[in-house]
């Protein structure tokens, strides 16, 4: 590690002074004393970059500058906190800082879910750290128990809620009635949801996430497009009522299992069992159930975003950072990922399904929805008929099935949309 030892304070340049960035500038402010002993060294707010430079920042205005480049090259600044967001400019700028031997702290999920490993490597290269524990879960700890904590152990498996707003939607739709669209204008209003949601609704935040997980977690290298992904936006209100009927919650669930020289990676929502602790997580908390060989079953859980959160988990590795410039060495050895090793394409994935099935009311129906599993080598678990409409002589059909290949019950659905007398698959639902 080529940092000097022994410097007097740990001159901190700071990208991005908004949500995250303005609770950090804060922290820095009010708890200086407790940090300064933290580290054995002052911490000190050298320079920030924003866009608008005419609105405050609760920060000295001399400190501001709009040439977030500047920042990175600086002479006077020791380790970089990248709170901008987005994948361009914040990549370049991190590589950059990197470049000029200056370790950095990012909360950027985007950057680091597509880059991440590209940027260790150049961190590992320059002989510096790049940290990244608020890009997931917020102020919930997971990185470091991942690469810390729990390092003696193979993780076998890792089960995640892990995007606040559909936690949220979905929770208000079952508790409330609610319809999506509304839900999800509520949580626009409470302040849980962007203005476009498609990021978090559409799972996209979620797959993201797990990237990063399963890159910590396995030691390989899982870009979020290798992970299957599917959002909330089928889901209606009636499912949650047979979700509970059945004894499940729905919740949108970020899965990875390690399998004989592969990993599965899925988001997609899913039914879990109610006496499952994923299936307690209410409103926007996040909550990461993991399981190792030697530790068992553990869970972290607490609130995945918020400028405060997020400041906890930015402020734990900027401390953890100043400490290795003081002392001159580095605290976590460079990442390594095993290349061998990769995704299971999603048919060929094991698991339990949910149809909701609109079909005519008359004799026959039954049988050839059986046909259809039994043809598809899919075992039925519970079929049961739910409501029945006399207007148009329909009725609503609620099938569960016993562990399947993906690729057969996706088979089936495609199959049983043909058929005559149905209607509609409305919902189809993986069950955990
Ligand atoms: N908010 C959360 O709860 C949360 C939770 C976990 C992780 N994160 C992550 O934390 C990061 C920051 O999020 P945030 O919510 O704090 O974002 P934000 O409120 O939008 O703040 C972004 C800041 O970056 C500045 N900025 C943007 N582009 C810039 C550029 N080219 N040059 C200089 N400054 C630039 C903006 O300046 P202006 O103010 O002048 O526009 C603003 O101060 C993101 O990666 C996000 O994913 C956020």
């Amino acid at each position: 590690m080529r940092y000097s030892a022994l410097v007097k304070s740990v001159r901190i340049g700071l990208l991005g002074v908004g949500t995250v960035g303005r609770s950090v500038a804060r922290a820095l402010a009010e708890r200086r004393d407790v940090l300064s002993r933290a580290v054995g060294a002052p911490l000190l707010l050298q320079r920030a970059a924003v866009r608008d430079l005419s609105r405050d920042r609760g920060i000295d205005a001399a400190l501001l500058t709009a040439d977030a480049r500047s920042i990175v090259q600086a002479d006077d600044v020791d380790l970089v906190i990248e709170l901008i967001g987005g994948e361009e400019p914040a990549r370049t700028l991190i590589a950059e800082a990197l470049q000029h031997k200056k370790p950095v702290v990012t909360a950027n999920k985007r950057v680091v879910a597509w880059h991440g490993p590209q940027l260790a490597q150049l961190a590992a290269q320059r002989g510096v750290e790049l940290r990244f524990e608020a890009a997931v879960g917020g102020g919930i700890p997971l990185i470091a128990p991942l690469t810390d904590d729990l390092a003696a152990n193979r993780v076998l498996e890792l089960r995640a809620i892990i995007n606040g707003t559909t936690n949220y939607v979905l929770g208000r739709m079952a508790a409330a009635g609610l319809s999506m669209a509304d839900a999800v204008r509520e949580a626009q209003d409470a302040g849980y949801a962007e203005a476009d949601p498609t990021e978090d609704v559409g799972g996209y935040d979620a797959t993201y996430k797990l990237a990063i997980l399963a890159s910590i977690a396995y030691e390989i290298k899982v870009r979020p497009d290798e992970i299957y992904r599917e959002g909330i936006e089928g889901i209606e209100p009636v499912d949650f009522r047979y979700a509970r009927e059945l004894g499940y919650a729905i919740k949108l669930v970020a899965h990875t299992q390690r399998h004989t020289g592969r990993v599965e990676a899925r988001v997609h929502p899913a039914m879990i069992s109610l006496d499952h602790p994923l299936a307690r997580v209410e409103g926007a908390e996040n909550a990461v159930f993991v399981e190792g060989d030697l530790v068992g079953k553990v869970l972290l859980m607490g609130q995945g975003a918020g400028g405060r959160p997020t400041a906890s988990a930015v402020v734990g590795d900027l401390i953890d950072l100043a400490r290795s410039i003081r002392r001159g060495v580095q605290s976590r050895p460079s990442f390594s990922f095993d290349d061998r090793i990769g995704v299971v394409p999603i048919g060929e994935v094991k698991t339990r399904a949910y149809y909701r099935i609109r079909v005519d009311d008359r004799p026959g129906v039954l049988a050839a929805i059986g046909q259809v599993f039994a043809e598809e080598g899919v075992s039925i678990s519970s079929f049961i008929q739910k409501d029945a409409w006399s207007h148009d002589t329909t009725a609503e059909l609620v099938v569960t099935t016993h562990p399947s290949l993906d690729a057969s019950l996706q088979n089936a659905r495609a199959r049983m949309e043909r058929l005559e007398p149905v209607h509609a698959v409305s919902s189809f639902l993986r069950v955990f």
